[in-house]
């Protein structure tokens, strides 16, 4: 090649998830039956009320927005939060941004500088890792512990603090653990990162997926000053492919964003924003089915592996389902490769959300019911042949 890629490229870890999908991809292309429950994306469409709305708008569309936004949307999500949390929301705590992935990636690099160490989970989404890589941070893992539902492990995390570490990263509900924060715990983080000055960037994406109960926002909990909040379209209304996500910070952090925003996107796209507004103004009944949908999914596969004893954890919230596979004795990259070809069953590589995962993989629920049964029943014969228990 002519010309040297930048070094920060090298850095870059490639996903083992899109690995398994275009594994999956190529064999579904060949005719072969797939089971895909690698992707982390509901199987519901987008409302057909956002994208008959839409329609009418398409001949009259605006260009660019402003940097975070168009105001409206802004005011829109601002009032939502506040509804939500009855904490005093403004416009100007938020900004629009190109998907929550982006929220998250402009929050690190408005707040952090080379060398800064920011507290991620193991496991947990590799995104965090690879933003706060391209910031030149140092991504820190700190243990969800499996035997107390994929909470925090508490001790663990005060040990991985040292001067140099500015955020703590914390996703509930979690991705790929399911694994759900009450109030009390968040409390407890919330002492940990006030003992050492620590802000806190919560991804809250699945918040509207806790199977029982509500959801509890860090921004209850925590001092608002120092607690960013990353959420946004694509899980709540299935709008994975329109890409509009936000952050709800202090406007110092959010102008900062603006001002990223400006280089790396100019704004988000103006017809995403339009029916991000058209769904936030929805009538909300559908999530209900949503969410109902999933926590029976979600019942469906903990009780097949429970059974084989191959669950970790019954998932509280989020569409994810962590199973055992030390029983193979395989790393899980390898492990899912197998699975896909001797079944059909694509699945995420634990790995790849970290390396107390290494032995487990991830089955994404947003499929069928049936695909779910059929799926985990197909995976509970294949460790058993492998492990020789059922040959
Ligand atoms: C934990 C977590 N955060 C953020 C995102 C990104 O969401 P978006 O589609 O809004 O970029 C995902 C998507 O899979 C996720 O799992």
């Amino acid at each position: 090649m002519e010309y040297e890629l930048a070094t920060r490229v090298a850095k870059l870890r490639p996903s083992g998830i899109r690995k398994v999908m275009a594994l999956a991809a190529a064999r579904e292309a060949k005719g072969l039956r797939t089971y895909h429950l690698e992707v982390g994306q509901p199987d519901f469409p987008t409302p057909t009320a956002i994208t008959e709305a839409l329609k009418e708008r398409l001949s009259d569309m605006p260009g660019y927005t402003p940097n975070l936004g168009m105001p409206s949307l802004r005011s829109r999500v601002a009032a939502l939060v506040q509804s939500k949390t009855d904490i005093k929301t403004a416009a100007d705590q938020i900004g629009i941004t190109t998907g929550a992935v982006n929220a998250l990636a402009m929050s690190i690099l408005a707040t952090i500088s080379p060398g800064d160490e920011v507290l991620v989970p193991d496991p947990g989404w590799p995104n965090y890792e690879s933003a706060i890589t391209l910031a030149g941070g140092i991504p820190v893992p700190y243990r969800l512990d499996p035997r107390k539902e994929f909470l925090i492990d508490l001790n663990d995390l005060e040990t991985r603090i040292t001067h140099r570490t500015r955020m703590l990263m914390i996703n509930f509900p979690g991705n790929p653990t399911g694994g759900v924060a009450d109030a009390e715990h968040l409390k407890a983080i919330s002492r940990i990162a006030d003992r050492h000055n620590l802000l806190i960037l919560s991804d809250e994406i699945y918040s509207d997926f806790v199977f029982e109960g509500g959801h509890t926002s860090m921004r209850e909990i925590h001092d608002p000053a120092k607690t960013i909040i990353v959420s946004g379209v694509s899980k709540t209304y299935a709008m994975t492919g329109w890409r509009i996500g936000w952050l709800i910070a202090e406007p110092e952090i959010v102008a900062a964003v603006g001002a990223l925003a400006e280089p790396l996107t100019s704004c988000p796209c103006t017809a995403s924003q339009i029916s991000a507004e058209l769904a936030l103004d929805l009538d909300q009944s559908d999530l209900d089915v949503m969410r109902e949908t999933f926590r029976r999914r979600a019942s469906i596969a903990s009780d097949i592996l429970n059974e084989a004893g191959l669950l970790m954890t019954v998932p509280k919230g989020a569409f994810y389902v962590m199973a055992d596979i030390s029983r193979t004795g395989l790393d899980s990259d390898v492990y899912v490769a197998r699975l896909l070809d001797d079944t059909g069953v694509a699945a995420a590589p634990g790995s790849t959300f970290g390396q107390t995962t290494r032995q487990q993989i991830r089955f994404s629920i947003a499929t069928s019911d049936a695909d779910v049964r059929e799926a985990c029943t197909l995976f509970v014969k294949h460790v058993n042949t492998l492990a020789g228990a059922n040959p």
